[in-house]
């Protein structure tokens, strides 16, 4: 059972250890996360969380209002958007199904708020597996983006196509 909690001070240790695995680094090279920072921090448009396999922690999911995100990543973005990082901490628990359990929980989430019509991810343009399991869950491909001078592939998940 796959349950997201709200990520506290307490996890930074082991986020910053799931930092140095390597499928964590290939998928996002260069973020530093700040966690020691970042996870004393509380705004609106994040929310930061953890994913616990009956009580353990195994991965981690952000969600963030991409207009009212402060560094403006995402630049001109349309009201009423979420965006999801997300990843599991550790090989053994990859191509578990988890992975789909935690996206599902994080999809229902934005989607409760009514106001949300669509969902978006960028994962890297490279991250063919990532891909496969985004379109597999009802995420369509938008247009090729760099980001920080990094090519990403931007998805998105409409409302609509969810509610299917
Ligand atoms: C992407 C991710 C969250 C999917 O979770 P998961 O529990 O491994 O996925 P599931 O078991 O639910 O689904 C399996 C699918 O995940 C995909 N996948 C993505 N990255 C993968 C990886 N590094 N290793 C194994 N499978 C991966 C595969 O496409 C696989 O499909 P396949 O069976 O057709 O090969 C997870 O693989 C992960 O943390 N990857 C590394 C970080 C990452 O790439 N995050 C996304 C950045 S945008």
């Amino acid at each position: 059972m796959i349950h997201l909690r709200k990520a506290t001070i307490d996890d930074a240790a082991l986020l910053e250890y799931w930092d140095t695995q390597q499928h964590v680094i290939d998928s996002d090279p260069d973020d530093d996360w700040n966690w020691r920072t970042e996870l004393t921090r509380d705004f609106e448009w994040r929310e930061q969380l953890m994913a616990e396999l009956n009580g353990k922690p195994i991965g981690f999911v952000q969600i963030i209002d991409p207009l009212l995100e402060e560094s403006h990543y995402w630049g001109d973005v349309p009201h009423n958007k979420r965006a999801i990082d997300i990843w599991i901490g550790e090989e053994p628990y990859l191509n578990q199904g988890y992975g789909t359990m935690m996206m599902k929980l994080a999809i229902d989430r934005c989607f409760k708020n009514e106001l949300v019509d669509a969902i978006l991810i960028d994962p890297l343009k490279t991250n063919k597996r990532a891909h496969t399991f985004y379109k597999r869950l009802g995420f369509e491909f938008v247009e090729e983006r760099v980001f920080y001078g990094v090519a990403c592939f931007v998805f998105e998940l409409k409302r609509e196509k969810h509610q299917k």
